[in-house]
């Protein structure tokens, strides 16, 4: 078996241009979506990552057609809607997977979820996706680790969809595919915001759907009978792209990012600009630079349009170099600090207390060894690689890749020292 992992040679400053791929976290919903769908669907900017692929094998083993082009453009047709059961197998890789729920139950009259199991960055209950489709009618079991969801026909309703943490992305998502083949009016309130959530409901608008006050707490929609299939664009990854803006400082480098919505990132761009990093729109690119010295400061994630948790751990480590103490503060995921523990071995000082990191700002990281251990928190590893002096080697970089497409390759483009290299091991 080879097992992969990066090799980064810190320190070097990264110029140039990187384009930002399209968003995993609006595609993944998107592709469940076309459950819904009568005709063709083509969707553009898909990102080729594992999250991505793992939907595909679910979706297939639901009885659509999925065809691969070379430019990052999907064809997707549903051929066949006897299959109603998303396996554990294929769930327990990817939580996400719990978005074939609603268009399931929606289309099908049925949906068989397997329950998320733990996962790295603490308990994420399903809790709201089920009060939605139980609000819409449908009666809702576990059965031996299944969610059992059925009805006969979905019936709009007005649903509040708020948990102790705010909304939820996904549960949104669910909600929304749910009800727009309902019948009458739903209303969602307290709904997610995020870009992704108004992605897919442009969406399914474009497919035929009623949907308004997408990007609002407040979502309406208005019941169809059918949906028929549309082309149509994903829009940019913001965390690939926050990402990348990071590296840029880190490095005390300069890059330039297309195919990036400054619009989707305004509270990280706040708090960069706080720390010291100049963002700028040029034409149709964004140009990413930073002074010398780095700036503390106090940032707490919160749902969109605030800080997104998503970020935190990228933002963490470019903290770790700044002159004096930092507070992070994550609202969202309280436990969500595994690159803590990596990030100390690589000499950076953080005190962690309850859902508060205190980061000591340091003069410079070194080389380690290290774990990657979730999507997030293994990037921001790959960024204190780029920035630490010495040899960085990133263990489980298949967790990187679940979100980031080819990183390692664009980095490379503008200059890193990254390579992906393979243990084999008998
Ligand atoms: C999505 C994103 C993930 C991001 C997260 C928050 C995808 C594929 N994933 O995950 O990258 O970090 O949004 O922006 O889009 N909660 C409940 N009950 C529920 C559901 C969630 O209490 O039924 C809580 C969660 O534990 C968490 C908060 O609500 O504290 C937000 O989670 P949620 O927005 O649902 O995250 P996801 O949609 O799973």
């Amino acid at each position: 078996m080879a097992l992969p992992y990066f090799q980064i040679n810190g320190g070097t400053r990264l110029r140039g241009s990187v384009r930002i791929g399209g968003s995993k976290n609006a595609a993944l919903p998107i592709m469940a979506a076309t459950l819904l769908c009568e005709g063709e669907v083509i969707l553009h900017d898909v990102p080729r990552v594992a999250d991505v692929k793992s939907l595909a094998e679910l979706l297939t083993k639901l009885g659509v057609n999925i065809e691969w082009r070379p430019d990052n453009s999907v064809r997707l047709v549903v051929r066949d809607e006897m299959n109603c059961d998303a396996e554990y197998d294929i769930v327990r890789k990817m939580r996400a997977s719990i978005c074939v729920l609603g268009p399931l139950l929606a289309k099908r009259q049925k949906a068989k979820v397997a329950m998320p199991g733990g996962c790295a960055i603490g308990d994420r209950p399903i809790d709201l996706h089920i009060r939605a489709m139980k609000l819409l009618g449908a009666d809702v079991e576990l059965v031996s680790g299944d969610i059992v969801a059925k009805a006969k026909k979905l019936r709009g309703a007005e649903m509040f969809l708020g948990g102790p943490y705010g909304s939820s992305v996904l549960g949104t998502g669910n909600a929304l595919m749910a009800a727009v083949l309902a019948e009458g009016t739903s209303v969602i309130e307290m709904a997610a915001c995020e870009p992704e959530v108004v992605d897919l409901a442009n969406f399914l608008n474009q497919c035929g759907a009623s949907i308004s006050g997408q990007g609002t707490p407040r979502i309406i929609i208005e019941g169809v009978k059918e949906l028929k299939g549309c082309e149509y664009r994903i829009i940019p990854d913001r965390i690939e792209a926050g990402t990348f803006m990071i590296a840029a400082a880190i490095t005390n480098g300069e890059l330039e990012l297309e195919n990036c919505r400054l619009d989707h990132l305004m509270a990280f761009i706040d708090r960069l600009s706080a720390v010291g990093v100049h963002v700028e729109r040029k034409d149709k690119s964004v140009t990413v630079s930073s002074s010398r010295r780095l700036e503390p400061i106090e940032v707490t994630t919160q749902p969109f349009p605030g800080m997104p948790t998503d970020l935190q751990a990228q933002l963490m480590t470019l903290l770790c170099l700044a002159e004096g103490n930092s507070i992070v503060t994550e609202k969202i995921f309280p436990d969500r600090f595994l690159h803590v523990a990596e990030l100390s071995r690589m000499g950076a000082r953080l005190h962690k207390s309850g859902p508060t990191v205190i980061v000591q700002g340091v003069k410079r990281l070194v080389g380690a060894p290290v774990m990657a251990s979730d999507l997030r928190a293994s990037a921001a590893l790959v960024l204190a690689g780029l920035a630490a002096r010495g040899t960085t080697r990133i263990n489980r970089v298949y967790h990187i890749e679940r979100g980031y497409e080819r990183i390692d390759e664009k980095l490379r483009g503008v200059g890193a020292e990254i390579e992906r290299l393979e243990d084999g091991i008998e």
